[in-house]
């Protein structure tokens, strides 16, 4: 088992002021993790150390062929002053499943859980207290070996930074704009779809870059094959209440498994919703638009939280979704979710982890 060392910074920054806008992803907290691989040896060298610049070959893996993978989950200031996580051991599970995909070599959950714990309690003071803001956690590893050959890397090093950040979209929880995405793919079944990856997301910035420049906060990306089925948008997962039964695409290994999505479907279960995880045409979300059965639709993330979407752009037609107001199944979600992670409602056993407390 790895041991982590700790070097506290001389020089802490100051920290956000109360209420001032948090953006997100944009300013970081006053330390961070690194842990490293080299083949033979295994993982080594875990600490947290000062956030700062770090120095790599130019012929690094992950420069010239996208070697990385990576995580997002926050930590949460509840009102009693207790730091908590949302079920993190699900997004080192997830790690290492996107690691296996590109040949990086896995990581222990638990240590990856206990490390993490360690760097948010160092960091406690940068857990924002303001409504809907919260410590965003972001893990990621690099294939780091200087060699130009195509072929998975022999060293790799393992970081994690932490951002104090508000809502992912301006809108909050104002219903957000979305583009079905026409040209474009994203994804196909047997690629890397299902991997957090970050070639993942360069792949999809012409796409949302038209899109933005069009009004809209994101694109809903269509299968790969026939540009028909629902998968997922730029940075969540995605619902639709059609006729009383809550729909989201099934896992075909083309779309994220949110962590979000998958909490979602549990407690909508729960409360008695019908949800079912099936292939979804974009034909059908059409058809059910004109009949005046689809009653709302809505994404899931960790960053975007629960966005209610209230209009859907696909080629000519426009969809205004329960005029353009968040509806009660996204509503009771995001009461819910939210609740459990900021520690004002408990949750099912084992989804919300104590570090510490203020
Ligand atoms: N889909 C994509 C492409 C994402 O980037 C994210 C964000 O992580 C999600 C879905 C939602 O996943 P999660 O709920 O685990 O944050
Ligand atoms: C997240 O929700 O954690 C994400 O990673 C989405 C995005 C910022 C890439």
């Amino acid at each position: 088992m790895n041991k982590l060392s700790i070097q506290t910074t001389e020089n802490p920054r100051p920290k956000p002021q109360p209420g001032a806008p948090l953006g997100f992803g944009t300013i970081f907290s006053d330390h961070m993790m690194i842990m490293e691989y080299d083949k033979g040896i295994g993982w080594h060298d875990a600490r947290i150390v000062p956030f700062g610049n770090i120095s790599m070959s130019p012929a690094s893996t992950c420069l010239h062929y996208a070697q990385e993978t990576f995580e997002g989950l926050k930590a949460y200031r509840a009102q009693d002053g207790r730091i908590l996580l949302f079920r993190p051991e699900e997004n080192f599970k997830r790690l290492n499943l996107s690691n296996e995909r590109i040949c990086i070599p896995t990581l222990d959950v638990d240590f990856c859980v206990e490390s993490l714990m360690e760097l948010v309690k160092l960091e406690k003071d940068w857990v924002p207290a303001e409504d809907g803001s919260s410590l965003y956690i972001r893990p990621f590893v690099i294939g780091n070996e200087s060699r130009l050959g195509v072929k998975d890397a022999d060293n790799y090093m393992y970081m994690v930074l932490l951002s104090p950040s508000g809502a992912y979209y301006p809108e909050g929880l104002k219903p957000v704009k979305i583009y079905v995405e026409e040209q474009f793919v994203r994804a196909v079944r047997g690629g890397v779809g299902f991997a957090k990856t970050g070639g993942n997301y360069a792949c999809s910035m012409l796409a949302q870059h038209t899109a933005h420049e069009k009004g809209y906060s994101q694109v809903l990306w269509l299968d790969g094959v026939e540009k028909k089925y629902i998968g997922e948008v730029g940075a969540m997962n995605i619902f639709f209440v059609i006729d009383g039964e809550v729909l989201t695409p099934e896992l075909d290994g083309s779309i994220l498994a949110g962590i979000t999505r998958k909490s979602i479907i549990e407690l909508l279960r729960a409360k008695g919703y019908q949800v079912t995880e099936r292939k979804i045409s974009i034909q059908e979300v059409a058809a059910a638009a004109d009949s005046g059965k689809l009653q709302e639709v809505f994404g899931s993330g960790t960053a975007a939280v629960i966005s209610p979407v209230g209009e859907l752009k696909w080629e000519d037609k426009v969809m205004v979704i329960n005029n353009n107001e968040i509806g009660p199944v996204a509503r009771y979600a995001y009461d819910t979710l939210t609740g459990i992670q900021w520690g004002r409602i408990p949750g099912p056993e084992g989804w919300v982890r104590e570090v510490c407390r203020i």
